[in-house]
């Protein structure tokens, strides 16, 4: 996720700015800026980097003004460079912004100012709020920028400061986070609470659609009519620690508690007035129609979204598909060429495995389109399309709301293909869609309903070995859920077809041995009862994942029965994940596991 900060004081501004960007690095980013008020013009120093590349920039520069914004980028439009990072300024140069967020319909708006003559330097979305502001600008900042916010769909918290306004800078959000820090004779604003900690305590935390006015010794915050707010100040007591990780233990629970959001930043820009719409995917009617047989290889758990990818692409688009890891792919001398389409998945889109594999394809003549979390990545760029999983940052090594974000993309490719191809009807495309859009409500009901998980965990975090059945999606669901378990936990585990543990493994099966059962496939529910019937009479403990409507039907056969909102079983697996994710990560922090960093592990496995 992008960092944001904002001073105002006595103090000299880019020092301040450059500190507190610092306590934001852990967000991940790749590149930085900061603008600053120099008596009467605004100065704009930012690139492509880490910070102490900005340092070096700032070195050469007489930047010495007491009122500023800064920003660390983690790109989503546009490419990790100079042009592209923030601060962005408007025409005139009057107004700088910097964002955190994602701009829906930020095309729309940039027609219209470009209609007004507004001349656009980057790729971003970010510019187009620096000119709307600008458009709206007639003396009063918080007015324009309250006009501004009006017409912005989509996330943001924003920073803005103005070339003819010396005495305050203005701040707003919208799903992005936005913290206002109350000082003696200075005032900041973060998007998050590490920035300012060694500066104060005590904060005012934006609300959605709230407008601040920020001056050396005032802060007064508006609605999005104009309406003053009153705020009560919130005293925060964190040391930094919890507090990069915004309160929570660990990254890995954070970024699980995200998964609603990302979801929403991945999927929402996607469906417009009823269609999916791909950016970044340029194949027609005639290429698809003219593809044999889709590829999907990738690694770990963006292989395991794959194996759900293939059984939602041959369902909606009746389009073959073969699933494979990216380390066999590359040396198994692939039957492939130019009537196929490899989709590569990637959370880091720097896996050398997955980037090789790429690479064997595509000198086989097979077009690619990859699924990637991080612009500009290698994989990225050696690409032919993109559909980027707007996940922002996945610091824990344990992939989790990637996972979830590469599942939607998936969905959005299976159903824009089976659009394109006439191989589902209005009705059902349309119904899909709306399940999708309502994903990250059910995922919101099934974080708050943690507790029965993590009961369960602390039940059996002593387990020698746990396995996870499952039949059909529910089987693709199973390899995830049993990768998260090992990975973090160092518990032996297996995920198992339902229908065939009666040809061998069931001989493993004993007295107390764990076994979740996924069930979320509606066809295939007798027969996952038999399973569990099968499994308990060697005397496993079964803890069932499925739907609300199922559950008074397995709690007579379970012995724990954790439940989603009875979402279509399509599109289950984007939800039922998270109980699997939750129950691993409870385990792990009840064996004291560093569940962060697991033993043995990397974050991007660059190496062969
Ligand atoms: C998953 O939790 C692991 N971190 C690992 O399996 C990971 O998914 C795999 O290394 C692929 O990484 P990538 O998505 O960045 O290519």
């Amino acid at each position: 996720m992008c960092g944001i900060v904002g001073y105002i004081g006595e103090k000299t501004a880019a020092p301040i700015l450059i500190n507190a960007l610092k306590k934001l690095e852990y967000r991940g980013y790749d590149s930085a800026g900061i603008a600053v008020f120099n008596k009467d013009e605004l100065k704009v120093v930012k690139c492509k980097g880490r910070l102490a590349a900005l340092e070096e920039k700032l070195g050469n520069e007489v930047v010495d003004g007491n009122i500023g914004i800064g920003h660390t980028r983690w790109a989503t439009h546009g490419e990790p460079n100079d042009i592209n990072s923030h601060p962005h300024i408007s025409n005139s140069g009057s107004i700088a912004v910097v964002h955190n967020g994602i701009i829906e319909n930020y095309m729309k708006l940039k027609k219209f100012l470009e209609a007004k003559g507004y001349v656009f330097a980057s790729d971003t979305d970010t510019e187009v709020i620096a000119h709307l502001i600008e458009y709206h600008y007639k003396g009063d900042l918080v007015k324009a920028v309250t006009e501004s916010i009006n017409e912005l769909e989509g996330s943001y918290a924003l920073g803005v400061i103005c070339r003819d306004c010396s005495d305050q800078f203005v701040a707003a959000r919208k799903d992005s986070p936005l913290i206002i820090g109350l000082g003696q004779g200075e005032n900041f604003i973060a998007s998050d609470i590490p920035a300012i900690l060694e500066h104060t305590r005590d904060i005012y935390i934006l609300e959605d659609k709230e407008i601040a006015a920020i001056s050396r010794n005032n802060v007064r915050i508006y609605n999005n009519y104009g309406a003053e707010v009153k705020k009560e100040v919130m005293h925060v007591n964190w040391d930094v620690a919890s507090a990069e990780k915004s309160g929570f233990e660990h990254f890995m629970l954070k970024e699980i508690f995200e998964e609603p959001k990302v979801l929403k930043n991945t999927i929402n820009p996607r469906i417009k007035e009823d269609n999916v719409v791909l950016d970044g995917i340029n194949i027609n009617v005639d290429e698809l129609n003219s593809i044999e047989k889709i590829f999907i290889v990738a690694c770990g758990t963006a292989y395991h979204a794959g194996v759900v990818g293939k059984y939602i692409i041959e369902k909606l688009a009746k389009i073959p598909v073969e699933v494979d890891l990216a380390s066999e792919f590359r040396y198994r001398d692939p039957l492939i060429g130019n009537r196929n389409l490899v989709i590569i998945i990637s959370q880091s889109g720097e896996t050398i495995d997955t980037l090789f594999a790429l690479r064997e394809a595509k000198k086989r003549g097979a077009k690619i389109l990859s699924i990637v979390n991080v612009v500009g990545s290698s994989i990225a760029r050696e690409s032919d399309n993109v559909l980027y999983t707007w996940a922002g940052p996945e610091i824990a090594v344990a992939s989790t709301k990637a996972y979830n974000t590469q599942l939607a993309a998936l969905y959005l490719i299976a159903l824009d293909f089976a659009s394109k191809k006439g191989t589902i009807d209005a009705n059902t495309h349309s119904k899909l869609m709306e399940e999708l859009k309502q994903l990250p409500d059910s995922i919101e009901k099934i974080l708050q309903e943690k507790k029965d998980i993590q009961k369960f965990a602390s039940q059996h975090y002593n387990a020698k070995s746990i396995f996870y059945i499952g039949r059909g999606l529910d089987y693709a669901l199973s390899m995830e859920g049993s990768l998260k378990l090992k990975e973090i936990s160092y518990i032996h585990s297996e995920a198992y077809a339902g229908g065939e543990l009666k040809h061998g493994t069931i001989a493993l099966i004993e007295d107390g041995t764990l076994v979740v059962c996924s069930m979320t496939q509606d066809a295939l529910f007798e027969k996952m009862i038999s399973n569990i019937k099968e499994v308990k009479a060697r005397g496993a403990v079964v803890m069932v994942i499925t739907q609300e409507r199922n559950k008074p039907e397995l709690q007579k056969v379970a012995d724990m029965v954790i439940t989603i909102p009875d979402v279509d079983s399509l599109v289950a697996p984007i939800a039922a994940i998270t109980p699997m994710q939750l129950f691993a990560y409870y385990v792990a922090v009840h064996k004291g596991c560093d569940v962060d960093k697991p033993r043995n592990l990397a974050k991007s496995v660059t190496v062969e």
